[in-house]
């Protein structure tokens, strides 16, 4: 998404509201299942899920992002048009109660969806879900939050609601258009670099996640009811691992043909949430295939907007999977991944990322939008490799007809990067000087010499040792996989099962 409002000098709302009394962490419900007061949220699309029929259709969302140690997916939403959201919400709010998942609604205010001119339209929504048993409640209130919705009259949306809400927007900390001292907490979609205002960072303006999170965290800091709780301010701080778009003109997002760089980003930007420490932190996204940020499953039932040119054989599940020793670290107070965290979510592993091609191809010619994507020459053409290892190993990449490059990896989570050549890349994790081979395998995917489908594909292809189960887009996220292709190279198939049968050879020994 795009947030509508630029950055600009902050302004100091109002006097301070009293201080609220501080509540034990959590309800009943959730102090069961978490020891500190930190909550992890996941923001789900629900405008490309409206195939789904059924409760059950999102089971297995709830129960992977539960897994991963998530609390509740922020159900990004519009109103009701010719689509039913409303049953969504249902599906969604009833799947997340039988399995033991907390879930909010998180209101588009883009142009055309939910109005801050009416406060009681959101509070009615509020009040229609915010007493169901699987909404996430903070210090007793029913948490709420937003993308952009600058100048919502919040008292008269939570007059509207009826009920205790705890509203954290994502306001602009510069709007002069907001009175911060009637707002809970503070949700940043800044979550790439960028140059402050919708493109990507350029050599004279440059805007990344830790200005905003400064900012943000300055601005709940302004307002007194909050300062006795620093250093936890409820400030909502997003963690992503990527963004490209490329939407050609016969889509409803056309024009959308841009990245924000990211290479090491999740890593890096993991370290940065422990470092900061704040009360909350949302994974940008779950399920928003057409940005390439999603770390949920291709699998994870919703329809093409057109974004399977982009998506097809691009699991990113090997993300979720580094997600969960961070999520275990940041509830624990810590600000690094140890041994103990790895071996709390799974064990040890290897995940790696790569795009699909080298950076400077010209596609240009059967390109289905015609030109590459905005800060294209921002990304580097390299392998990126992340070890979660309980005991020192030694790590050996080898990126195509590259000479294989060995480095000797901590225990914890720890980041190394390669650059990329052509044809198959290839991770060995070995220990007692090569006598033990704890992981060793091919990537299910190669880097290809030529444009893949003819188009510039600068998602990242991410994959893991050992290999986890092939993750594949079904006919609904395939439907308009061949609009706007120019070549005839590719069908609207998955194809990492047969590359897997032929190309991964994982191994794993176990040390005597
Ligand atoms: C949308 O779904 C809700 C929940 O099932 C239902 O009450 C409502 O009537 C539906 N609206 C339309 C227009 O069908």
């Amino acid at each position: 998404m795009r947030w509508s409002s630029i950055f600009q000098a902050a302004v100091l709302a109002g006097a301070a509201n009293a201080a609220p009394a501080e509540v034990p962490a959590g309800t009943k419900t959730i102090s069961k299942r978490q020891s500190t007061s930190r909550y992890v949220f996941a923001h789900f699309m629900m405008g490309i899920i409206t195939d789904r029929t059924s409760s059950a259709d999102y089971d297995a969302d709830m129960q992977k992002a539960k897994a991963l140690g998530i609390d509740a997916f922020a159900l990004n939403v519009a109103p009701d048009t010719s689509v039913n959201y409303t049953q969504q919400l249902v599906y969604a709010y009833d799947s997340a109660a039988s399995n033991d998942m907390k879930v909010f609604i998180s209101f588009d205010f883009n142009s055309g969806y939910w109005s801050t001119s009416d406060p009681a339209a959101v509070g009615a929504r509020i009040a229609a879900f915010g007493s169901h048993s699987a909404q996430l409640k903070v210090d007793d209130k029913a948490f709420v939050s937003s993308f952009v919705g600058d100048g919502l009259d919040v008292t008269a949306m939570k007059d509207a609601a009826g009920i205790d809400v705890f509203f954290a927007p994502n306001f602009n900390p510069g709007s002069t258009a907001d009175d911060f001292t009637l707002i809970d907490g503070l949700f940043s979609w800044y979550a790439w670099p960028t140059d402050g205002s919708n493109n990507p960072p350029s050599a004279s303006s440059t805007y990344l996640p830790t200005n905003a999170d400064t900012d943000y965290t300055n601005k709940i800091g302004d307002v007194s009811k909050y300062v006795a709780r620093k250093p936890e301010a409820p400030i909502c701080p997003p963690v992503s691992p990527w963004f490209f778009t490329h939407f050609q003109d016969t889509d409803s997002f056309a024009g959308k043909n841009w990245l924000y760089p990211a290479d090491d980003l999740w890593f890096t930007r993991w370290n940065e949430i422990l470092a900061l420490g704040s009360r909350f932190v949302e994974i940008v996204t779950w399920n928003d295939y057409g940005e390439s940020h999603y770390i949920g499953p291709l699998s994870s039932k919703h329809y093409d907007d057109g974004n399977s040119k982009w998506t097809n054989d691009m699991p990113h599940g090997g993300w979720a999977d580094i997600a969960a020793p961070f999520i275990a670290a940041y509830k624990a107070g810590a600000t690094a991944v140890t041994a103990d965290h790895v071996t709390a979510t799974g064990g040890e592993k290897v995940v790696y990322w790569f795009r699909p091609q080298p950076k400077g191809l010209d596609c240009a010619s059967t390109d289905n939008v015609g030109s590459a994507p905005d800060g294209s020459d921002l990304v580097a053409d390299s392998v990126f490799v992340v070890t979660l290892l309980t005991s020192e190993a030694t790590l050996t990449v080898t990126s195509g007809s590259n000479a294989a490059q060995t480095f000797t990896a901590a225990p914890g989570a720890n980041i190394f990067e390669v650059p990329m050549a052509t044809g198959t890349q290839s991770f060995k994790v070995t220990r007692d000087d090569g006598a033990t081979v704890v992981f060793s395998g091919d990537a299910p995917k190669q880097v290809s010499s030529t444009c893949v489908c003819g188009i510039y594909n600068f998602n990242a292809f991410v994959g893991m040792l050992p290999a986890g189960a092939v993750d594949s887009l079904d006919t609904d996220g395939l439907s308009r996989f061949t609009e706007g292709l120019k070549v005839s190279t590719c069908s609207p198939t998955p194809t990492l099962t047969a590359n897997a049968k032929r190309g991964v050879a994982e191994a794993r020994v176990t040390a005597v």
